[in-house]
């Protein structure tokens, strides 16, 4: 969308029949700020055209973007099944001389292992990470803090740099190994640098300290910034635990030890961990037979994913020692009980009536709303007016003012 939005025409091969039909109508597939408008304005301009086969999209293109999922592997390793596919798809029918761009996050030698698919001495196969987060996605590509760019031939890799020149952002051009190990480098540097503050948050209880102010004074050194700075139940998210245990995964391939990476995913199970024991203190040191009030089950606000949502796993471990559980979640219907991961809780439309006769209520996702809930209400709601706030949203003052026990992450 963000390609058409430049101007340029763009063709989008969809074989899922539903999302075909709904992208020809103009409804975006997704839920993503500013996408439906700019597929809508694509198709207006004549700029977008969905077909259902890869053969038909690609056949005058000059430029193919690559963006199948890659799922995690059972054992951890990226599953490039669809890839290889959609690549065996468009050999054949790729224009003389095209550049195939792998937007996907892939192991490191995927650009050489689909240029042997394709198996063409006039097509380059070109690695692009994408940087973009879920929620923020289009402001991301609009203005994106650098362009990477991978391949073995620095003509081609410029021509692809050139497709953002409008953005005015750096462009880093490298090989395609250093290209893809850029992708996961950043996401785990992101995850390493989360587990790193709430590690920070859980040693501000040990000691009594504050970690929100502790972050203002660490944060205000321009190298270590504000950003990926607030404490919470965890990271999650279809990217950051699928791209750290695929970079775990590559340092043992070649017997590399990258313990710091290893030491941020056992630090945010230890998170989870956690969570769960302050909400089990809450409850009154036992979570058998308590009933526990949750806020927020997305891995983060402003979306409605769910995979590898602490929060989600954090009600998985809840409902093993015993509790029974009742969620709301903006972004969750009562109907959506029937899901898999919702299988061990109860989801409610309303907030209020999750935490009725609840013994804790704990908030694991910061959706803002959460911030304007009538909590005078909510205690005459509760059986046990006790709050465990894992995203640091509510000012504890006020809340304790109220009748309510409070604990935050790291704070008094
Ligand atoms: C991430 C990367 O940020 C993005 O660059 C990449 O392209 C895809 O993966 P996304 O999955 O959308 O994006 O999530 P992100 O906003 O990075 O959040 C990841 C997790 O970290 C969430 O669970 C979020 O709640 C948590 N988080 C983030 C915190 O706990 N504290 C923070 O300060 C920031």
């Amino acid at each position: 969308m963000v390609f058409s939005h430049r101007g340029h025409v763009v063709t989008i091969a969809e074989r899922n029949v539903a999302r075909l039909g709904s992208l020809r109508r103009g409804v975006s597939p997704i839920s993503e700020t500013g996408l439906e408008e700019m597929l809508r304005d694509g198709i207006a301009a004549g700029r977008i055209h969905a077909v259902e086969t890869a053969a038909e999209a690609v056949a005058s293109a000059e430029f193919i973007f690559l963006c199948v999922e890659t799922p995690q592997a059972p054992d951890g390793s990226a599953d490039l099944s669809f890839m290889i596919a959609a690549a065996e798809e468009i050999a054949t029918n790729l224009a003389l001389g095209a550049i195939v761009v792998n937007k996907s996050t892939v192991p490191l030698g995927t650009v050489e292992l689909i240029e042997k698919v394709i198996g063409r001495s006039d097509v380059t196969v070109v690695s692009n990470p994408e940087f973009l987060r879920e929620g923020t996605a289009i402001a991301d590509s609009l203005h994106p803090d650098r362009i990477v760019v991978g391949a073995r031939n620095r003509e081609i890799a410029s021509r692809v740099a050139n497709l953002y020149s409008d953005t005015g952002a750096p462009v880093v051009i490298t090989d395609a190994t250093t290209s893809e190990l850029i992708k996961y480098a950043s996401n785990a540097f992101l995850a390493t640098k989360l587990t790193f503050i709430n590690t920070m948050a859980g040693l501000c209880d040990a000691v009594g300290a504050d970690v929100l102010d502790l972050v203002q004074g660490v944060g205000r050194d321009k190298r270590i910034g504000f950003e990926f700075m607030k404490p919470g139940p965890g990271w999650g998210g279809s990217c950051l635990p699928k791209d750290i245990s695929a970079l775990l995964n590559i340092a043992k391939s070649v017997s590399f030890d990258a313990d710091i990476v290893e030491a941020a995913i056992s630090g945010n199970e230890r998170q989870m961990e956690l969570v769960v024991n302050k909400i089990r203190v809450a409850a009154g040191g036992t979570l058998e037979r308590r009933s526990v009030g949750i806020l927020g089950l997305t891995f983060k606000a402003n979306t409605g994913d769910r995979r590898y949502s602490p929060a989600v796993s954090i009600t998985q471990r809840l409902a093993q020692q015993g509790a029974s559980i009742n969620a709301y979640d903006p972004t969750v219907i009562r109907m959506d009980s029937g899901s898999v991961d919702l299988a061990h809780l109860e989801t409610y439309d309303d907030p209020y009536q999750a935490i009725t006769g609840t013994d804790v209520v704990a908030i694991l996702t910061e959706w803002p709303e959460f911030r304007d809930l009538d909590f005078a209400r909510m205690r005459e709601l509760v059986s046990n007016p006790a709050i465990v706030d894992a995203r640091n949203l509510l000012e504890p003052g006020p809340i304790r003012d109220l009748g309510f026990s409070y604990t935050g992450i790291g704070r008094k």
